[in-house]
């Protein structure tokens, strides 16, 4: 079916809203009434029709939009994107396994021939129509990566894997939740992961480490993490974080509704063939409070998690100075009734 993208921004006037089909198939993170760290990997096999999970990489509306602010991003501050030399193979397996991917579940508006090395790729909805040879970085007007990072919504690293280890030694990155490619890349799995709380000494990363050593080809897995952000903003990165930091202390409680967004990521984890690198894509969907209680059951959990916290996460995903006024906003949606297991709508 053909998707309708719409025209909208992620920051200055932020014009960014859900369609009510969208908000439906929003992956709500939360599958009871508390939320705490886990080791939160599953297949990554095709869900429900229509679900953000049909698909190994999710087009949605906000497509076209998204595209153009990472391009934005990307004119203002080329670092964040980077790979290191001997990351060349394993971009050119992303690209294949992008595209692959986008012809074969959006025929409407993705096409790919292929005629040995010889590649022909056809992007609707951008108006990019592009003949290169595979293996040839000269034949494309970006390093493989870069190229189809800019079509694919989502921020991407990769990870090479030696020494019983793995090392983000590459990654598009312009729409993070606080954390810097720049300042990560050539980092292991504990390095980066260092400034998490709580979940290193409940040995969370540890058995998520050994997990992900073992990934095997066409096996991909994944799992959900979340946040929040004030405005609908996609670029939430340390570089530019005087353009938002000061944004959390204009919640009041008469636009918390309209301003606090849960941010969640739907974390894609690839075994790549050629590399034996490991492709971790972070796809993220915003919703507005207001957004979320149009869905009854989300109304009455979102409150009873964000009361259940522990401060550490508070701390850590910089909710502090907001997180009272969305609990007594979203509270008028809780009628104390029992929540049903699972995350989606009843
Ligand atoms: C190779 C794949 C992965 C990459 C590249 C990655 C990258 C990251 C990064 C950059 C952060 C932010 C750290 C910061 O604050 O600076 C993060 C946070 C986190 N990661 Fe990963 N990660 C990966 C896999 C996993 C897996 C498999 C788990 C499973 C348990 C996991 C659990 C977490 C948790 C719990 C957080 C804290 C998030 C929050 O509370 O907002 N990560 N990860």
């Amino acid at each position: 079916m053909a998707l309708i993208f719409k025209d909208e921004t992620f920051r200055d006037d932020f014009t960014y809203t859900n369609s009510p089909a969208t908000i439906r198939r929003f992956p709500f993170p939360f599958i009871e009434d508390q939320y705490r760290y886990s080791v939160n990997i599953e297949p990554h096999t095709p869900g429900p029709k229509g679900s953000v999970l049909e698909f190994p990489f999710d087009i949605d509306e906000h497509y076209v939009s998204e595209m153009r602010d990472r391009a934005m991003v990307l004119q203002d501050d080329p670092g964040r994107c980077q790979a290191l030399p001997h990351m060349m193979t394993a971009q050119w397996d992303m690209l294949e396994l992008v595209m692959v991917a986008l012809a074969r579940d959006y025929p409407d508006h993705f096409t790919l021939h292929r005629d040995g090395a010889h590649w022909h790729w056809i992007n609707k909805p951008l108006k990019i129509d592009q003949k290169f040879v595979f293996g040839e970085v000269n034949s494309l007007p970006y390093e493989p990566m870069e190229y189809i990072g800019r079509q694919v919504q989502g921020d991407f690293s990769i990870q090479d894997q030696r020494d019983n280890q793995l090392w983000m030694d590459a990654g598009i990155i312009t729409s993070q939740a606080d954390w810097s490619l720049d300042f990560d890349v050539g980092m292991n799995f504990f390095e980066w992961h260092a400034p998490v709380p709580l979940a290193h000494e409940a040995g969370v990363f540890e058995r998520a480490l050994k997990f992900l050593l073992n990934l095997q080809i066409g096996k991909p897995v994944r799992r959900l993490n979340w946040t929040m952000t004030i405005n609908p903003r996609l670029d939430t990165s340390p570089e530019n974080y005087p353009k938002w930091g000061t944004d959390r202390t204009t919640v009041t409680p008469e636009n918390v509704g309209k301003k606090v967004h849960l941010r969640v990521e739907m974390q894609g984890l690839f075994r790549l063939p050629r590399s034996n690198a490991i492709l971790f894509s972070i796809r993220g969907y915003l919703m507005s409070l207001e957004q979320i209680v149009t869905v009854p059951k989300w109304g009455r959990r979102l409150p009873r998690v964000l009361k259940s916290l522990p401060q550490e996460l508070v701390d850590y995903k910089g909710l502090s100075r907001y997180r009272q006024t969305a609990i007594d906003w979203l509270e008028k949606y809780d009628d104390g009734a029992p929540t049903t297991p699972g995350n989606g709508p009843d």
